[in-house]
């Protein structure tokens, strides 16, 4: 049987890419699973494709009493919350001199207030449960920045600063693990509105990995024994460069 039979897990931005994988790849090894993302109708698709044990709630990540409600789903669900997987986010990448002040305030407050909005709802059940899985999904971007990648690059740096900073204080009852991915087939550069950028993005993307390939990697730090922690895994296509 899977380490993941009767596990309750959330997914954050799981109407689409690495969410809706992750998802995918979770349901039949017997998970308990919370779904949220603005697009309700596309959650309520994969929901009635995945079976009986898929919950889902339109959850903006950017609202704390709509990421409330989504961990509340599960404790009236499931009655526990095993693991959170923060994952939504968005990438509109643009240089600095464009003073794309919209899209800066967007990234942070999906990319990190959403993240902290994720902790917040279930940190004291877990406290409560001596028990939990907090997965944060950054960036090969919270590692290395390049140019156009400057706001993006430090919502995720705060990620991965935020997962530490969480590991550190709550070591005994939490795992944290940070996800950062390189360059993954999903809608992320969808997000990008200056075209220059977008073409070189698309190049980039030429050699992306699929978004299961990252939800193999988030299926293996959950299923290490309790008492073993993988903090951070880095994943990219065998041909990206930076
Ligand atoms: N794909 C890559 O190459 C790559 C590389 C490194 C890191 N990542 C990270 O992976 C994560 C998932 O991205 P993805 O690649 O799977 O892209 P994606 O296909 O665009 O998925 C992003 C998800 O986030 C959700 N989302 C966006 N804004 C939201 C909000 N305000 N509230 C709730 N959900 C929101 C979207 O759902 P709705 O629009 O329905 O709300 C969608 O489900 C992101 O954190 C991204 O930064 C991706």
């Amino acid at each position: 049987m899977s380490q993941l039979a009767g596990k309750t897990i959330i997914i954050t931005g799981a109407s689409s890419g690495l969410g809706e994988a992750m998802a995918r790849k979770f349901a039949p090894l017997g998970a308990n699973l919370v779904l949220g993302a603005r697009r309700e109708d596309k959650l309520g698709a994969l929901s009635a494709e995945l079976g009986e044990n898929v919950r889902f709630m339109k959850c903006d990540v950017t609202s704390f009493d709509d990421v409330q409600a989504l961990a509340q789903l599960a404790l009236d669900e499931f009655s526990t919350i095993d693991i959170l997987i923060n994952n939504a986010g968005l990438m509109p990448l643009s240089f600095f001199s464009e003073k794309k002040l919209d899209e800066w305030n967007q990234m942070i407050d999906v990319n990190i207030k959403g993240v902290l909005h994720g902790i917040a709802a279930v940190i004291d059940t877990m406290q409560a449960q001596k028990s939990g899985h907090i997965i944060n999904v950054a960036s090969v971007a919270g590692h290395v920045v390049t140019p156009s990648s400057g706001v993006y690059a430090a919502t995720k740096f705060a990620v991965r600063a935020i997962s530490e900073g969480l590991r550190q204080e709550s070591r005994g009852f939490l795992r944290t693990t940070i996800l950062s991915p390189g360059a993954v087939e999903s809608e992320l550069t969808q997000t990008i509105s200056n075209e220059k950028i977008a073409q070189g993005i698309d190049k980039l993307y030429e050699d992306a990995i699929r978004a299961e390939d990252i939800a193999n990697a988030c299926l293996y730090a959950i299923e290490q024994p309790d008492e073993v922690d993988v903090n951070e895994i880095i994943i990219r296509p065998t041909k990206q460069k930076l």
